[in-house]
């Protein structure tokens, strides 16, 4: 019998955006990719796993549904994890052969473009991982369930080298600094729609690849100075240099979209709001403050420095009012404060609860393993 492993992970947002792949099958991407993890004490998934010799079949419960285990990229992910632990000798034949019951939940939206995917497998992948005793880098198996789970296997600020290999050996992630390297920042995750999204990311990105000219320019071009400039900005904590690479390369990625042929539209008119607030802000502010990224959803991420979060968080609830003003805001605690006349003026008050809701969190650490015994298993290892 084997003990229950149960693991938390992280989200992360990208300011260098994945969007294209050379391989399907495998997840390589054409580009490499930079993002942020963001504190699981805000956002997180959790699974438990447990391997049994009287489990008659692999098992997986996904916010409290029996899923099928037999999707292709869940299929790689555990075949990946066995091929590893024989290769390591981490545990016996046996243990191999015996069947994994897998229970997982998100305490965030899923699928509404908020990276659910992403913490979802890096949580599976570092579990199955602790399980097997597999001590080298799981990234690339993370891949295998979602490309930008590669991303959330590390704390701080990651970046996934698209790599070159046809057998997908060098396409990894590897950490550029951990989250005690820039404690000041901070996100802002403003939640405008949280239904399923219209065209899944895999869809998006495969028309992308197949149609659109601007998507061959950005890669050949675009990304590759970018993410050297992001990584320095990253490095020397620039905060202008690092806004201003995240927002454009947010904004091509979206082109991107459109330039696909039928188009992908990810970003509302609520979206386009919050990116002209942003850009209002910054003009009046003087210098760059804040910088919004979009996923293929239409919520934003803001990445800013803590110190500008009140006057933010005052912004954002004076233009989008919510019908439940007490609970608009989650997360971290911050204090807010009057807006001077000039930020009133950027817009006028919209109608009620176009934001939903906005949660407040930080850069933090990457998967780990939770030993209060607060599984999602039981004993026997079914669902609690
Ligand atoms: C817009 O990782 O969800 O969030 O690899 O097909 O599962 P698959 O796609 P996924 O794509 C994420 C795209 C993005 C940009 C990013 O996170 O880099």
């Amino acid at each position: 019998m084997s003990e229950i492993i149960t693991v938390i992970a992280p989200v992360n947002i990208a300011v260098i955006k994945y969007w294209g792949k050379r391989d399907e099958d495998l997840i390589l991407p054409l580009n490499d990719s930079v993002s942020a993890t963001l504190d699981t004490n805000i956002m997180c998934a959790k699974t438990s796993v447990c391997a049994r010799p009287e489990f008659k079949e692999d098992g997986i419960w996904l916010n409290g549904k029996k899923e099928s285990f037999y999707s292709p990229r869940l299929q790689n992910c555990l075949r990946e994890i066995k091929a590893r632990a024989a290769a390591e000798k981490s545990v016996t034949e046996d243990f191999l052969q015996w069947k994994v019951h897998v229970c997982s939940e998100n305490n965030f939206p899923t699928a509404a473009g908020l990276a659910s995917s992403a913490a979802g497998y890096a949580c599976l992948v570092t579990a199955l991982a602790k399980l097997y005793k597999v001590k080298s880098d799981v990234s690339s198996i993370a891949r295998l369930g979602s490309g930008s789970a590669c991303r959330s296997v590390y704390g701080g600020f990651v970046r996934w080298h698209a790599g070159t290999n046809t057998d997908g050996s060098d396409s990894v992630a590897t950490q550029i600094a951990d989250q005690t390297h820039w404690p000041e920042m901070q996100a802002l995750i403003l939640v405008a729609g949280d239904t399923k999204k219209k065209t899944s990311s895999t869809v998006g990105m495969r028309i992308a690849v197949e149609t659109s000219e601007l998507l061959k320019h950005r890669i050949k071009y675009c990304v590759p100075q970018r993410t050297e400039e992001i990584i320095q900005a990253i490095k020397e904590r620039d905060f202008s240099k690092f806004a201003e690479i995240t927002m454009k390369d947010s904004n091509q990625f979206h082109a991107v979209c459109l330039d696909s042929y039928p188009p992908c539209v990810y970003m509302t008119d609520v979206s386009h709001l919050v990116s002209y607030v942003i850009h209002k802000y910054n003009e009046i502010s003087g210098s760059i403050k804040v910088a919004y990224t979009f996923d293929a959803g239409p919520n934003a991420c803001l990445y800013l420095l803590e110190k500008d979060v009140p006057q933010v968080i005052s912004l954002i609830r004076h233009i989008f009012p919510s019908s439940n003003p007490d609970k608009f805001v989650t997360g971290l605690q911050s204090k807010e404060e009057a807006l001077s006349p000039v930020f009133l003026s950027i817009c006028e008050p919209q109608k009620q609860d176009l934001i939903k809701y906005v949660m407040h969190t930080r850069v933090g650490e990457g998967p780990t393993e939770i030993r209060d015994g607060s599984h999602l298993l039981n004993e026997a290892g079914l669902p609690k």
